[in-house]
């Protein structure tokens, strides 16, 4: 099993079941050609964030780490009529790829794209009065994914969903020597979803286009 294999399959199920769409084609395009790091989640990976979203009825959604709004415009196409979706991007130059894709996909009065590090966001969130989200996907800075599931918590009610990115990176996840800041920051998250007694939550691993890697679903199921 290769990666060479994992991308075939990939592109097998994304032919047949997550075709690009205009949309969609132009976000990837212009996120390459301004040079942003090809990171996105893949086409199937997406419209699994769009599954989930419909599945979950969710109505708000908060997305932590934009891009070039790729798996942005997958959530905000999992909304339905009158659904909410903001997304945090601390870097100016993929905010600004990001804001034209959301856009050319007829999505700008949906999606609240917030410039700033997450961290600094989060609080004014709260301080708002914003949420509780229904759903609410990590997929920013590494290192921050302990404090961005504290929020992930504070901004949730009972039933909310929170979705992590990239919880294996190809098996380092059970690396207990590593040193690397984004590693650590995923084993803390992991550590401190199994230690929260108000949430019910499960990792997977993936292979495909992207290579091996996984997810967290972490669903709260007390009020927090
Ligand atoms: N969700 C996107 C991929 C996100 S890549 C998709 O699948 O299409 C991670 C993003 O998080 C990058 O754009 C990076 O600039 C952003 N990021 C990094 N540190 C951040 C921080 N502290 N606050 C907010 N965003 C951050
Ligand atoms: C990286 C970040 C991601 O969100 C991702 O899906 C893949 C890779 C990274 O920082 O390398
Ligand atoms: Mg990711």
């Amino acid at each position: 099993m290769s990666q060479k294999q994992w991308t075939a399959v990939d592109r097998y199920f994304t032919d047949l079941l997550a075709p690009a769409d205009p949309a969609l084609a132009k976000a990837l395009k212009t996120s390459a050609a301004a040079g942003l790091p090809p990171i996105n989640v893949s086409p199937n990976q997406g419209k699994l964030l769009m599954l989930l979203a419909r599945l979950q009825g969710a109505r708000s959604i908060l997305e932590i780490g934009t891009l070039g709004g790729y798996s942005t415009i997958w959530l905000a196409r999992g909304l339905p009529p009158g659904g909410r979706l903001v997304t945090l991007e601390a870097e100016a130059r993929h905010a600004e790829v990001a804001r034209a894709n959301i856009a050319d996909a007829g999505l700008a009065d949906i999606v609240e794209l917030r410039l700033g590090p997450a961290l600094d966001t989060l609080p004014k969130l709260a301080a708002e009065g914003r949420g509780p989200f229904d759903l609410i996907f990590i997929d920013a800075d590494k290192p921050n994914n302990p404090d961005y599931f504290a929020w992930a918590l504070q901004l949730s009610r009972r039933g909310s969903l929170i979705i992590a990115d990239n919880v294996v990176r190809s098996g380092e996840i059970i690396d207990r020597s590593s040193r690397d800041p984004g590693i650590l920051g995923v084993r803390r998250f992991s550590e401190l979803v199994a230690a929260e007694p108000r949430v019910a939550a499960t990792a997977i691993q993936t292979v495909g286009s992207k290579g091996y890697d996984g997810f967290a679903m972490v669903l709260v199921v007390a009020d927090p």
